[in-house]
């Protein structure tokens, strides 16, 4: 299984979806780039959560707050003080590990009789001390005390800050909910399998504010919804996918109840999104570091109160490697690597290849490129046999190849062929946009 993550990561950077940062320079650790096909796969996945977000539920809106804010909003929301991982090094080969990583009841291990897994030195690791995983710079010229500024571990507190202005001035009635897309920042301890656990990352959240006492039915209904979209729209393996509740010792500081949905990646079940009842912990918080009144009040029942919010909170770039990790697929039969993505979300959703570089191929090939390109994302390609050019958009992931022939010219026919069952069928130039676009 280890090995399959190689080869993604290979595949990854010899196709253009993912480059290690700063490669030039020798790489930076736990960063990563998005090359052509990663952004376009990224932009196809955060497109499609937004619209089921904010398009497909009519009373969710979005926001985009700034990724510095206030300072008292992290010591407010519980980070200055809590947002911490349990640090140990190895004195001995200076190797760097989480605590709980060797147990979930760390602070009662002998850290003497505990072996460093890289040295394997028994007694060499240091007993654990908490280490902020918030990323501190300064606003403004001076690095002196009281410029001190974070960057954003959670998109969700620019949504709670933000939630009367939003609610007032789209006069949304709980319940309703605020969506974000954005970029947050944690200084991990050890960053690992690949884009899994980044320093710096996408989170898409979305709060949906609540009256006290419909929170638990609400979290019923966020799992569930939350669970489809990566069936439905993804496309992801049913099998892949399973729920897991937090426990008494994985709960976050603020959460009554968490469920993350994990999938079962090369390297083992891992969280993908998170769905947490936050109860109205944050803004209570709010209300108490900001001293304004942050409760809702209901017109109709002439009742006011401080709601409860149900989090959705997903990772964009863990969700992207899901879909790469379940679309990966070697089909040995045929001696290829396919991307199986689902058509929705595949980078490019078409190559247009003519069979020859002459005779008034390439000229039909560019007609039909200018076709299709007003309506998705196409490619044209006469490089090799083609075979070859086959072979390299499976790979990419492109479900479909049209292929212009002599017969093309004569009749405005093309050969359609599919990805996964490299079925091909003749069909019409006049049929071929409709065919596409109820297709992907
Ligand atoms: N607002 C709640 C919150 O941030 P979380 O469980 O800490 O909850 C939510 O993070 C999601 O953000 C995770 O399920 C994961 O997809 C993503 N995430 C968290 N830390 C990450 C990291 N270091 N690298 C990549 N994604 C990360």
């Amino acid at each position: 299984m280890e090995k399959i993550i190689e080869k993604i990561v290979s595949l990854c950077k010899r196709r253009g979806f993912i480059f290690q940062s700063s490669e030039i320079y020798g790489g930076f650790s736990a960063v990563y780039d998005y090359g052509p096909l990663g952004i376009e796969l990224k932009n196809n996945i955060s497109q499609l959560w937004w619209k089921e977000m904010t398009q497909v539920h009519e009373n969710i809106v979005g926001i985009d707050s700034g990724i510095l804010m206030h300072p008292k909003i992290w010591e407010a929301s519980g980070h200055v003080g809590a947002f911490n991982d349990p640090l140990v090094d190895c004195k001995k080969c200076k190797s760097r590990y989480r605590a709980d990583e060797f147990s979930e009841e760390y602070s009662s291990l002998n850290w003497e009789e505990v072996q460093c897994p890289k040295c394997g030195t028994t007694g060499s690791l240091t007993s654990p001390r908490q280490f902020n995983l918030m990323f501190k710079t300064h606003v403004g010229p001076l690095q002196e005390s009281g410029t001190e500024a974070f960057l954003r571990p959670e998109t969700a507190q620019g949504i709670y800050v933000n939630y009367q202005l939003v609610q007032g001035s789209m006069r949304m009635k709980v319940p309703f909910g605020i969506a974000q897309i954005g970029k947050a920042f944690r200084n991990e301890i050890i960053a690992r399998n690949f884009i899994f656990r980044t320093r710096e990352f996408e989170q898409m959240e979305m709060q949906y504010f609540v009256k006290p006492g419909a929170d638990d039915e609400s979290l019923d209904f966020w799992k569930e919804r939350r669970l489809k979209f990566y069936l439905d729209q993804l496309g992801i393996s049913h099998k892949k996918l399973r729920f897991h509740q937090h426990n008494e010792n994985e709960l976050a500081h603020y959460a009554k109840e968490a469920w993350d949905i994990e999938y079962d990646f090369p390297f083992g079940w891992s969280e993908i999104e998170g769905i947490h009842n936050r109860t109205d912990y944050d803004l209570s918080q709010h209300q108490e570091f900001s001293g304004k009144n942050l409760s809702y009040f209901d017109q109709k029942n002439n009742d006011r109160f401080l709601p409860y919010i149900i989090e959705t909170s997903a990772g964009l770039n863990r969700m992207l490697l899901t879909t790469i990790a379940d679309a990966y697929w070697e089909d040995e039969k045929n001696n290829r690597t396919v991307m199986k993505f689902h058509p929705k979300i595949a980078p490019i959703k078409a190559v247009v290849c003519p069979l020859l570089k002459k005779d008034g191929l390439p000229e039909k090939a560019r007609q039909i490129v200018n076709l299709l390109k007003p309506h998705f994302k196409v490619t044209y390609d006469q490089q090799g046999s083609i075979g070859k050019r086959y072979y390299r958009q499976d790979e990419a992931g492109t479900p479909f190849c049209i292929t212009i022939d002599h017969k093309s010219l004569k009749d405005n026919t093309i050969t359609l062929r599919y990805r996964d069952t490299m079925k091909q069928e003749r069909i019409s130039i006049d049929q071929l946009l409709q065919h596409i676009k109820e297709n992907i």
